[in-house]
């Protein structure tokens, strides 16, 4: 069984408009349990629907998306909420952060449904915080933030709850190199310990890496070297 299943998944936003868009057309894509697929394709290609999709955060128009056995494009809202707060990290495109918000309170929100003591909330958030160099900022308003600090908040905040696959949406476009080149690092050490990951992006860094398994490229909604 992979661990990420999408089965002929078809994705029209705004069906019978004027401004209706086919994002993806038939797309079938199978992910084994610790493998690491980087996505690449032109801007507007669907690689942050096709991510979308597998958090079921959207549904296909046609087609089924099934992650660990669970058809997750036929979720109800309350259940998809739960299989992305247990399963799913998700570092998105444009951050999603909540600026009036600290970073700390931030990065703590997907573990604050779990009833934790706070004592070990903060020890999980100030070793992610430390991870990606953004612990000098924790009680910092999330606003007052530079684009690169936001971005290892997002970063920070999806990997709080050890989720056993990751999904991220060009998780390096606001980084320097040195702390690119840390995120990759980062992810060796985890595809290591046997998480699922794709990676959504045009970023070379992510090019060619000896221990990505696959490089997938989408276009116009399908995908090409399909595998
Ligand atoms: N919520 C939405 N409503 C309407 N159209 C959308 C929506 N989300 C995406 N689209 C359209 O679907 C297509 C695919 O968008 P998507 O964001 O998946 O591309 P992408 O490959 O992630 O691009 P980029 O590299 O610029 O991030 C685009 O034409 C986009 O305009
Ligand atoms: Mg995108």
């Amino acid at each position: 069984m992979s661990m990420i299943g999408i089965k002929k998944v078809t994705k029209v936003f705004n069906p019978g408009r004027p401004n209706e868009t086919t994002a993806l057309k038939e797309v079938s894509l199978r992910i084994e349990e610790g493998e690491l697929v980087v996505l690449k394709g032109p801007s507007g290609s669907g690689k942050s629907t096709l991510l979308g999709l597998i958090a079921a955060l959207q549904k296909p128009s046609y087609g089924e998306v099934v992650v660990a056995g669970e058809p997750v494009s036929r979720f109800s809202e309350d259940f998809a909420a739960l299989y992305r707060r247990h399963t799913i990290g998700f570092i998105f495109q444009k951050f999603n952060l909540i600026p009036t918000l600290s970073v700390e309170e931030n990065i703590l929100t997907p573990l604050l449904p779990e009833g934790m003591e706070e004592n070990k909330l903060h020890e999980r958030a100030a070793r992610v915080m430390a991870e990606f160099s953004i612990a000098h900022k924790a009680k910092e308003r999330v606003k007052n933030l530079s684009g690169g600090e936001q971005q290892r908040t997002a970063i920070a905040r999806a990997l709080v709850n050890d989720p056993p696959i990751l999904l991220a949406d060009e998780p390096t476009a606001n980084l320097d190199a040195a702390l690119s080149k840390n995120f990759v690092e980062y992810l060796r050490r985890i595809k290591a310990e046997g998480k699922t990951i794709v990676v959504a992006t045009h970023d070379p860094i992510f090019f060619g890496l000896d221990f990505v398994d696959r490089e997938i490229e989408i276009r116009n909604g399908t995908i090409r070297n399909e595998q």
